[in-house]
């Protein structure tokens, strides 16, 4: 567990984790598998990332993601998904390829659902597995949108939301009534099965549930404290998130 002045520090710290990821991977000629988060919380950590792509050149080029969640149903069109999320604020400023980007597809029908979600958790072992993962909390200690009640083996999959999460989502949404009820989401067994784990949280509202994570009892009522069975996770937090600690 890491504590920083403010978030702006350690956005830009876990940025340069990711840049060194990237160019000791780049050196060995491979190819570098990110797992990412939406949310408020990457906001900074990806503003940095596009920093290092302009003004140091840091290159995505050999770099595959894949997002750790998308509302459903949702259209990639709408300004609400995290497709468009992703594309504002990293991947149009970015010199990724569009065909090494993977985001749930919350327009799938709910027949194929499961055969899709499937395939996702496969494309991610087929590319070698998820080299760094980066994480937010929810309120209600999801991670992805692994709900309370998510076990610690659960896979891709459709999940319904938490109220609390919907609520938390709602003003973005122009109210809880235009919030999905559903979502697919990595699981918490796909999230455990990365090398190597960033999970981010900031400010206050996030002290009382990083506390629980953190020192609470590994327990699938608080989906992140499975966080304290893997063996490589940093927990960056900025003062006010590490308060209850
Ligand atoms: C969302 C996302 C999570 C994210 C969390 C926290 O619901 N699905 O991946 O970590 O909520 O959001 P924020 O970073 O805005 O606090």
């Amino acid at each position: 567990v890491r504590v920083f002045v403010d978030k702006e520090t350690a956005s830009k710290e876990a940025a340069s984790a990711i840049a060194q990821l990237i160019k000791t991977k780049n050196s060995k000629g491979e190819k570098t598998v990110l797992g990412l988060a939406t949310g408020s919380t990457p906001l900074q950590l990806y503003a940095e990332l596009i920093r290092l792509h302009k003004e140091e050149g840091l290159s995505f080029k050999n770099v595959i993601t894949f997002n750790l969640d998308e509302y459903y149903p949702m259209s990639p069109q709408s300004e609400h998904s995290y497709v468009h999320f992703m594309k504002e604020n990293l991947f149009n400023h970015i010199d990724i390829e569009m065909e090494n980007v993977n985001i749930p597809d919350g327009t799938i029908s709910k027949e194929e659902v499961n055969d899709y979600c499937a395939s996702y958790e496969k494309k991610i072992s087929e590319a070698g597995g998820i080299d760094l993962q980066l994480l937010g909390i929810g309120r209600t200690g999801h991670i992805g949108f692994n709900e309370p009640d998510s076990d610690w083996n659960t896979l891709t999959r459709i999940v319904t939301l938490d109220p609390l999460t919907r609520k938390d989502a709602a003003k973005g949404f122009g109210g809880i009534d235009n919030v999905p009820t559903e979502a697919i989401t990595m699981g918490v067994g796909s999230i455990l099965k990365s090398k190597k784990i960033i999970m981010m949280a900031w400010g206050e509202g996030k002290a009382s549930i990083v506390n629980e994570m953190i020192n609470g009892i590994v327990t699938d009522q608080v989906p992140a404290t499975y966080l304290q069975l893997h063996q490589n996770v940093a927990v960056y937090l900025d003062r006010e998130a590490s308060t209850a600690l």
